[in-house]
């Protein structure tokens, strides 16, 4: 029986990159059944809501989803999409691998890290407020939970030992952000005394992110709160060649959703140069979270190969290609195997 997955392919590039996407797949034998969904400014346009209840059903009903970049109004417009599934679906970790490519232009070569960010509290609860008239001031709240905290700092954990990983780093801003951070430097202190085979070390988040770009070999999993996830994490993506090359996860107890993290690219709609890699390894984290294990091998191993080829691959991998030439080079380096 294959596995029913809701396929959200999104706003500008995302049909490209997720047509792109389905066919690497079922090259590499992947046992799918894409369940397409509208969502995004496209479905705004088209029914008036850029949510609509149809694909939150789908959602709901199969519990999975592969999702392409979404069009957000900036000031002005509906609210992003991204944040209600995150908030609808309680997808309360936000993970993000961050691993030096071969043929991917960047600083360094030895980087494999992956980030944890808490998804739902923090900063981004959306408390804002002016505080007085002329609106010259303003304030925001950041809520920070044991129950939240602990969930994502043990996801984080498990997931260094389910994968093989040796260390957590819990970043924090403990120092001056007593409450709210220190609760979840606090939890991560009681968390890690449950994994004695991990190593559990903790660094605020200013010298964190000067370590990063200083020695980012030195980093295995991190895991923090929501604003500081949010800026490490794309940080991280720097470090391996930018957002083009790196996928993510948001889990939640029930439900999973696989992302590229990068944008609808609009100025490159149509031109078949988008880069479809942020969602294939996305695409390949959703295989491993369903037992795929074998078509995520081969996919991984394919795109090493491919990267290094600069005839096929897109103008921003510094390249000569276009998307079909990415994903028909990835489905031959499949079909050696
Ligand atoms: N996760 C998401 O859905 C998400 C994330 C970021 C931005 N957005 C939305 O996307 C729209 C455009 O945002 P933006 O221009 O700030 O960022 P963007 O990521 O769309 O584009 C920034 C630059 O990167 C290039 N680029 C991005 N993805 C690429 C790919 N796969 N292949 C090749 N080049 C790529 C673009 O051509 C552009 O030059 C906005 O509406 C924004 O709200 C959505």
């Amino acid at each position: 029986m294959p596995t029913k997955v809701v396929l959200i392919p999104g706003d500008g590039i995302g049909k490209e990159i997720s047509e792109a996407v389905q066919k690497i797949l079922s090259a590499a034998g992947a046992d799918i059944e894409w369940i397409p969904a509208e969502a995004g400014d496209a479905a705004y346009q088209a029914h008036g809501d850029p949510l609509p209840q149809r694909t939150v059903d789908l959602i709901e009903e199969h519990k999975l989803v592969l999702k392409g970049p979404l069009t957000t109004p900036v000031g002005s417009g509906f609210r992003s999409v991204n944040v209600s599934l995150r908030q609808k679906f309680d997808l309360y970790a936000n993970i993000r691998p961050a691993k030096s490519l071969p043929g991917v232009d960047s600083h360094f070569t030895h980087v494999d890290l992956v980030t944890f960010r808490e998804n739902t509290q923090g900063l981004y609860i959306g408390q804002e407020r002016y505080t007085n008239d002329d609106k010259s001031n303003a304030e925001s709240i950041a809520v920070v939970t044991r129950e939240a905290s602990d969930r994502i700092i043990r996801a984080a954990f498990d997931y260094a030992v389910n994968k093989g990983r040796k260390k957590v780093t819990l970043v924090h801003k403990a120092n001056i952000l007593k409450l709210t951070t220190g609760l979840f430097l606090e939890v991560g202190k009681e968390v890690a005394k449950d994994y004695p085979d991990i190593e559990f070390t903790d660094m605020i988040v200013d010298n964190c992110a000067m370590q990063m770009v200083l020695r980012p070999e030195q980093f295995d999993i991190i895991v923090t709160t929501n604003l500081f996830g949010d800026i490490l994490s794309d940080l991280a993506s720097g470090l391996v060649g930018g957002l083009g090359v790196t996928g993510s996860a948001n889990m939640g107890k029930t439900h999973a959703m696989f992302e590229a993290v990068h944008g609808s690219a609009p100025d490159i709609v149509g031109r078949d140069i988008a880069n479809p890699t942020a969602l294939l390894f996305s695409s390949v984290m959703l295989l491993e979270h369903i037992g795929q294990n074998e078509p995520a091998e081969k996919i991984r191993k394919a795109v090493d190969k491919v990267l290094i080829n600069k005839n096929v691959c897109t103008p921003d991998l510094g390249g000569r290609g276009t998307t079909q030439s990415y994903a028909d080079a990835v489905c031959e380096e499949i079909k050696k195997k």
